[in-house]
């Protein structure tokens, strides 16, 4: 593995709680972690309506990092965020376009990014990622492991994990103030 992505690695790893945590109640916890949500999902439906709960509470200029393996879900966790921001159109994978934009009810972008066929960090210059994460829109990066070090280090990461052909764990991991909370104001009464 790349330093890189040994980098993000321990980034991920170092705030990753037990499966069952909730979301601590204000004032408890500690470091970054404070606000961390596990969801287990059940159903695609299930993901895009924790998507399109959180999709109700984002505002432009959040950004949310997409991690997991093919199938994991982050398109249809996309899915749901574009329809809880009012986006009309069909959200399908910009695996090929990298980047598919789209307009959401607020009147402010969203952009949906899909790093996986990026072939090297220096890759998303290219095509001006550095510009979507400083727009007004809402920016949502599937593969961000693979530009670690044009991310900012602010935002929602969201770890999807396969368990079995239809369950899914969904790891919601704030890192900043506004990302902690989204967590608590969207995610924390979650049933
Ligand atoms: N609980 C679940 N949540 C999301 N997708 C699920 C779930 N259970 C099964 N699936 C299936 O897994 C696939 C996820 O595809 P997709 O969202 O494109 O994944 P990714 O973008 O992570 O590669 C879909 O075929 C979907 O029907
Ligand atoms: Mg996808």
């Amino acid at each position: 593995m790349s330093r890189a992505g040994l980098e993000w690695q321990k980034r991920v790893d170092g705030t990753t709680s037990p499966a069952s945590a909730p979301c601590s109640p204000a004032g408890e916890g500690r470091g970054p972690a404070k606000s961390q949500r596990r969801l287990l999902s059940h159903s695609p439906r299930e993901t895009a309506s924790v998507g399109a709960a959180l999709g109700r509470c984002l505002q432009p200029g959040d950004i949310l990092l997409l991690t997991g393996p093919l199938g994991a879900g982050k398109t249809c966790l996309t899915q749901g965020i574009a329809a809880g921001l009012g986006v009309e159109d069909y959200v399908k994978s910009p695996s090929f376009t990298l980047i598919n934009e789209y307009h959401t009810a607020a009147g402010s972008p969203l952009y949906h990014i899909d790093l996986y066929r990026i072939g090297s960090p220096n890759e998303v210059h290219s095509f001006g990622l550095e510009e979507y994460l400083a727009g007004d829109g809402v920016v949502v990066v599937e593969w961000p492991e693979r530009a670690m070090p044009s991310l900012p280090v602010e935002h929602l990461l969201i770890e999807l994990a396969l368990e079995g052909d239809d369950f899914r764990m969904l790891t919601f991991s704030p890192r900043g103030a506004r990302y902690r909370a989204l967590v608590e104001e969207c995610l924390c009464s979650w049933p």
